[in-house]
């Protein structure tokens, strides 16, 4: 038996529709569905908030899971990722109003608003910069316009939302994409079965 865990939706929706590909479960689940537990064959699904999803992993009630790179670094658990799963693309960057360009890399003591404080943090640290970090939950983005911070750090998909708020994209910190992970016992216990997964999951990936 081995245990996913994975947030609802478009993520969950993809690794069930893989996971069917490869003849190994045949799950299907509607977006009515409210079960936080599913059995199907040989696998059994956890179906948490995306954040948690690590938490799960690193303390081995799921043996893997699939969630954001971006997850993955600000939780910083002990844990191991096996596989880029090539979706979910985007990426973290520092972004500013349009006329500041990039003057924030010469600001002392910079106010920083996002929702990633340990990504964010990290960064600044490696560039020596000291920062403010100011921890919002979401709407990111209101943070310079109203003068609450001198930038964001904050993922970018197509680049709307700043666009349409007079903001930029001035430096990538990293780029994203969906991963799987994997308790690290599990992947000695349950080396055969994760094997399979992942060289299966490969060959989908590069049909692609
Ligand atoms: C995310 C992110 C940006 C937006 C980027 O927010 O924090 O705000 O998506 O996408 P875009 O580049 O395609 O415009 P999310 O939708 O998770 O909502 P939130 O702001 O409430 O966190």
């Amino acid at each position: 038996m081995l245990t996913f865990a994975l947030s609802k939706g478009r993520l969950a929706d993809k690794i069930f529709d893989m996971l069917r590909k490869l003849n190994l479960c045949d799950i299907n689940i509607d977006s009515d569905d409210r079960r936080l537990v599913i059995e199907s064959g040989e696998f059994r699904f956890f179906l948490a908030k995306p954040s948690d999803v690590p938490t799960f992993v690193e303390s081995g009630v799921a043996d893997i899971g699939v969630v954001g790179k971006d997850t993955i670094l600000e939780e910083n658990r002990d844990l191991t990722e096996v596989l880029d799963l090539g979706f979910g693309k985007c990426r973290m960057c520092v972004c500013a109003k349009v006329e500041d360009g990039d003057s924030y890399k010469y600001k002392t003591n910079l106010r920083v608003a996002t929702k990633y404080p340990h990504i964010a943090k990290g960064y600044f640290d490696s560039k020596n910069q000291n920062v403010t970090i100011i921890k919002l939950n979401g709407s990111v983005e209101l943070a310079p316009i109203v003068g609450l911070s001198d930038c964001i750090v904050d993922i970018v998909e197509s680049g709307r939302t700043l666009k349409e708020n007079g903001l930029q994209p001035v430096t990538t910190i990293v780029e994203l994409s969906a991963r799987l992970i994997c308790n690290n016992a599990s992947l000695k216990t349950k080396y055969d079965e994760i094997s399979d997964i992942i060289s299966g999951f490969s060959r989908i990936l590069k049909e692609r």
